[in-house]
């Protein structure tokens, strides 16, 4: 165990992610730190990790940290919930991400990346991490809800934005007001939060009154019932979607950005993608049905995951004391399992730092689920990591199609490590049409 100094402590606030490699390179899978009197795990020995998802998860909960801030917006949804009422609401939710539902969110995801790209003129420079957000956020509302925030309901977009830039600074808080007190924070997000609400109540009450089953999330969630044959409550049924809203676009738009990012240095990549994607679907529309034939394109998302997870860490609070591995996690413990640690480790991944899809080439001698975790693990996995692959591999797919992008500037790029991980500042790429492509270096 090891007390952290409070120059220690300041470099862990700074950059969670530098600090939290450092660890792992220097105390090993399972470094046991001590941050003014509180015990902090942080993991990255898949071993260790499989152990405690697996066997140990009942004696968890979702990391404080995230949790206090996450329930302002989130209620009792899905991602905060805990106990019955978390495996309930896992329960009602899961068929609605089942292999066979999400296939037919694929066209919507086709045609609106076609929408973004058909808006973009050569030699323009565009801040992709924007647009993919704005893209993204517009195929959950649509897929999850059946409503499109660019024809019905653009106002939902810039307050769900709101509501997360503030939760993103309340993450960064040591002391975190409580939501009664009336600071400019706590006024913005809570007016913003009624406002979504309002919107949202009305998009259910046109549900209700439709009556038709549109084969989306919503249409299962009014549908759903519990052992007492009782619908979901309003208030879970909005916590619900607000939970989606902000689970369900952001780390799926991180993780393009990343790959474009990746595939702009790495042109020799982007070039067999182009052809991949050109003999697979040649000029039509990219489908569900067309994902299998193109392993580089799933490759290529997969290796971007790795090099840069967007859920670059997941924690959580130990209830109840127990032991693991040989190791002893006392009550009140927080662990934190280092995805990025994990993906990074040179002992697990050969050259860890270099860009290299054929890694997950080949399927048979791939990484277990706890070497290479991206979604999570355990019974906690990613509600929705069927749809995020299927999504980022549609809009990769359907955006090689259409344009390639060079990067637009050579200076570095700085990690932001609030939520998600993703460029600190906009990353700015140069759209250039798909024919220029053989011509550039
Ligand atoms: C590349 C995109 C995504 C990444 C990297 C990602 C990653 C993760 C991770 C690491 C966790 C949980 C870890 C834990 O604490 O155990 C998680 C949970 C969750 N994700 Fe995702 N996610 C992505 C996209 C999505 C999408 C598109 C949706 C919904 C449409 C979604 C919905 C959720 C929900 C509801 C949970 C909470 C699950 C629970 O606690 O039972 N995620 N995600």
């Amino acid at each position: 165990m090891k007390k952290l100094s409070f120059a220690e402590m300041r470099a862990f606030r700074a950059d969670q992610l530098a600090f939290m490699m450092q660890t792992a390179l220097t105390m090993g899978g399972v470094a046991h730190l001590q941050m003014l009197g509180m015990n902090i795990f942080i993991i990255s020995e898949p071993a260790v990790t499989r152990e405690l998802l697996l066997h140990h998860g009942h004696q968890m909960h979702r990391d404080p940290f995230v949790s206090r801030v996450f329930r302002r917006f989130m209620g009792n949804g899905v991602f905060v919930a805990e106990g019955k009422s978390w495996q309930r609401q896992r329960k009602l939710m899961q068929p609605a991400f089942h292999a066979l539902r999400i296939r037919n969110y694929a066209d919507t995801m086709a045609a609106y990346t076609q929408e973004m790209v058909a808006g973009w003129q050569p030699g323009q420079t565009v801040a992709i991490n924007n647009e993919l957000t704005q893209l993204t956020l517009r195929i959950i509302a649509k897929t999850m809800f059946g409503v499109d925030l660019l024809t019905q309901t653009a106002a939902l977009g810039a307050l769900m934005q709101e509501i997360l830039t503030i939760g993103e600074a309340q993450l960064k808080k040591t002391f975190l007001p409580p939501t009664w007190l009336p600071t400019s924070d706590n006024r913005r997000q809570q007016r913003a939060l009624r406002q979504v609400k309002a919107l949202l109540r009305q998009i259910i009450q046109e549900r209700r009154l439709s009556a038709v089953d549109q084969g989306d999330l919503l249409s299962m969630l009014l549908a759903a019932r519990d052992e007492n044959d009782q619908p979901m409550s309003e208030q879970q049924l909005l916590d619900e979607c607000v939970t989606l809203f902000v689970a369900g676009h952001e780390t799926t738009a991180a993780a393009l950005t990343w790959a474009w990012y990746l595939l702009a240095q790495h042109r020799d990549v982007l070039a067999q993608l182009c052809a991949e994607v050109q003999d697979v679907v040649g000029d039509t529309a990219v489908t569900f049905d067309h994902l299998p034939q193109m392993p580089l394109l799933e490759a290529v998302i997969k290796e971007t995951l790795r090099l840069y997870p967007p859920a670059f860490a997941f924690g959580r609070s130990v209830l109840e004391p127990f032991s693991a591995n040989g190791t002893h996690f006392p009550q009140g413990s927080v662990i934190l399992f280092s995805v990025y640690a994990t993906h990074h480790r040179p002992d697990l991944w050969p050259q860890p730092e270099a860009f290299q899809p054929a890694r997950f080439l080949d399927k048979e001698n791939g990484p277990d689920r706890y070497t290479y975790l991206p979604f999570g693990a355990g019974a906690r996995i990613c509600l929705g990591n069927m749809f995020a692959m299927m999504e980022a591999q549609v809009i990769l797919a359907t955006m090689v199609q259409h344009v390639t992008l060079a990067l637009a500037a050579t200076e570095a790029v700085v990690l932001d490590t609030v939520i998600t991980l993703r460029p600190q500042d906009p990353l700015r790429l140069s759209v250039q049409p798909v024919a220029a492509f053989a011509e550039l270096p």
